[in-house]
């Protein structure tokens, strides 16, 4: 049987960064042989006071080639993980598995000419390391971010989505980023629609404030967030002839339940 140091290695937090009492951005030491494909997740373990530790799957939000590792976290009141993490100071210790897992990742895809990341909440987490990626830039000619959010304290991120357009290694290509946030909940957010994915998928009201259609031949889609959301906006697709993309068999959807 291993050791346990065999399956997780020790990491530090370096970083945090507070958007709202229920959001949290961290950076935790990375180890030189963690290596990982932008859309993947890492396990991340913290010990708990009754000696069993608890474990949870978080997307990484950095860059493949980041000294660090970067997390954007819900805090659930009394979670196992967050109320824990939440606490965690500079300096402190929590444990992270030396494989990272999952095949949320563009390379499920058959070529096409625009990629639709949809999501909500902390679902945003993959596509941060999928935009700090340059075959995404250079492999697609739009690149569209829907993020859904309540409101504007959760939607976390704008700046440092709009500065990513001028990143020195995809600046020609910078003007291909379209990004569109939405808040359910909020009427005060600059350019945002208000209502949720699948409901502006099955209106059309996405497409058309975009000017830019959902084709089978055209439109790579990517869905993440909750779980319900998940469901509803992946049946929206289907219902118009999308498919789910396998390596075996690449189609336009992949999806990821964000819990
Ligand atoms: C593949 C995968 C990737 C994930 N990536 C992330 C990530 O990047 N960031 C992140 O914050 N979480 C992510 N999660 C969820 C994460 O693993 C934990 O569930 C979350 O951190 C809460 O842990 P907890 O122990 O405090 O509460 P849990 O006991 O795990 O969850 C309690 C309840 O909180 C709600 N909840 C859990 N996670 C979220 C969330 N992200 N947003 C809104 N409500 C939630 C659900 O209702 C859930 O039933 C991911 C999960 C999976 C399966
Ligand atoms: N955000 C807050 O201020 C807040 C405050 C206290 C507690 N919480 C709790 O924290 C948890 C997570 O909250 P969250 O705001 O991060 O995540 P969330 O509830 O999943 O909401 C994030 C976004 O996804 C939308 N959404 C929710 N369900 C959907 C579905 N089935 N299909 C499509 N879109 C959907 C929401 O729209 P809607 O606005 O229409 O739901 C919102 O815009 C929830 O259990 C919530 O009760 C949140």
């Amino acid at each position: 049987m291993d050791a346990p140091n065999d399956k997780y290695l020790p990491a530090r937090i370096l970083w945090q960064h507070r958007w709202s009492p229920r959001l949290l951005s961290f950076r935790i030491s990375r180890e030189a042989g963690f290596r990982f494909v932008p859309g993947q997740f890492a396990r991340l373990g913290l010990h708990q006071a009754n000696g069993v530790p608890v474990w949870r799957a978080y997307s990484m939000a950095s860059a493949t080639w980041d000294d660090h590792l970067e997390f954007y976290s819900i805090i659930v009141p009394d979670g196992a993980f967050t109320s824990r993490l939440e606490q965690l100071q500079i300096g402190d210790e929590l444990m992270m598995e030396r494989q990272p897992f999952g095949f949320f990742t563009t390379n499920r895809f058959a070529d096409g000419r625009d990629l639709w990341m949809l999501g909500t909440g902390t679902g945003l987490a993959p596509y941060l390391a999928i935009l700090q990626d340059e075959s995404t830039w250079t492999r697609f000619e739009r690149i569209i971010l829907v993020h859904c959010a309540r409101n504007a304290e959760d939607l976390a991120y704008r700046a440092e989505i709009t500065a990513l357009r001028d990143h020195p290694l995809w600046a020609e290509h910078g003007h291909k980023l379209i990004y569109q946030p939405v808040a359910t909940r909020d009427d005060t957010v600059a350019g945002a629609l208000h209502a949720r994915i699948p409901a502006l998928l099955q209106s059309g009201e996405l497409e058309a404030h975009l000017d830019i259609p959902l084709t089978l031949a055209d439109s790579r889609i990517m869905i993440c967030g909750s779980p319900n959301m998940v469901h509803d906006t992946h049946k929206a697709l289907l219902g118009r002839g999308f498919r789910l993309s396998r390596l075996a068999a690449p189609a336009q959807i992949a999806v990821e339940n964000a819990w």
